[in-house]
């Protein structure tokens, strides 16, 4: 329980802490010292991660964001993983860029088809999605976004959030989660090809903000319950 508390906290040590206990609850040990700042990880004392498990849910919460309530927080995360806004357009992080995650929505679509999540550690938000239904045809659904704060990636954070997206897709009927990664996005493409997804086909060079980007359609296929 002390270290579960540890991990809550916003140190050095939380980080480890709670990258400690998501990967001892699956089931797997390797050497810790919360002095160092970092945890020696291997091939061999990680393996693939794989299981839901009650402390990961202990640490973790997700729910909806709401414009009016939740603004400061979504541009405080935004903030945190500005690396990537950087990457991606060239841009500042400002209100309108906040303001846009909330309003955005395919074109000639309801807003009410799409969710704006967070997911938590305690009241930090560490984690933001935009997921939207029924897009870009009936049967599929569309990650906009995701976005972890710069010190909380690589925690396992990502992978409770797809998870989570590709239940609540299921629930919401699809049978396919799209989404397009920047060619020059080389990690994150890893990542999304380890949970699962494969590449649909690559789309032609577009502006975004500043920059020309080439990107790759990626979809993940929903079972059924
Ligand atoms: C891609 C991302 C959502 C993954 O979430 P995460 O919580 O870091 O992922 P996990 O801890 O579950 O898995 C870690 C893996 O994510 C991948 N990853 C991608 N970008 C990463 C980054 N900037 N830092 C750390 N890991 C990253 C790596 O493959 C990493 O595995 P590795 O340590 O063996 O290289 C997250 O790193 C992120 O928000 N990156 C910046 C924004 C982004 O690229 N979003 C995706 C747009 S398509």
């Amino acid at each position: 329980m002390y270290l579960l508390e540890v991990a809550e906290g916003h140190s050095d040590q939380a980080r480890v802490a709670a990258r400690f206990l998501a990967e001892r609850c699956n089931g797997h040990d390797f050497p810790f010292d919360m002095t160092s700042g970092t945890v020696p990880m291997t091939p061999s004392t990680c393996p693939a991660r794989g299981r839901e498990d009650s402390v990961v849910s202990a640490l973790f919460s997700i729910r909806p964001l709401r414009e009016d309530q939740d603004f400061a927080l979504v541009k405080g995360l935004y903030l945190r993983a500005d690396d990537y806004v950087m990457m991606e357009s060239g841009l500042a992080i400002s209100d309108v860029l906040v303001a846009d995650f909330f309003s955005c929505c395919p074109p000639s679509r309801d807003l009410s088809r799409s969710v704006k999540l967070g997911l938590f550690r305690s009241q930090d938000l560490l984690a933001i999605a935009d997921l939207v239904f029924s897009y870009p045809n009936e049967g599929d659904a569309y990650l906009g976004l995701m976005l972890v704060a710069r010190e909380s990636r690589g925690l396992g954070i990502g992978h409770r959030f797809v998870e989570h997206v590709i239940a609540l897709s299921r629930a919401h009927g699809a049978t396919r989660l799209l989404l397009a990664v920047l060619d020059c996005n080389v990690r994150a493409r890893a990542f999304w090809e380890r949970e699962g997804f494969h590449l649909l086909h690559t789309l032609p060079p577009a502006c975004m903000g500043k920059k020309i980007h080439v990107r790759h359609q990626m979809a993940h296929l929903i079972a059924s319950d």
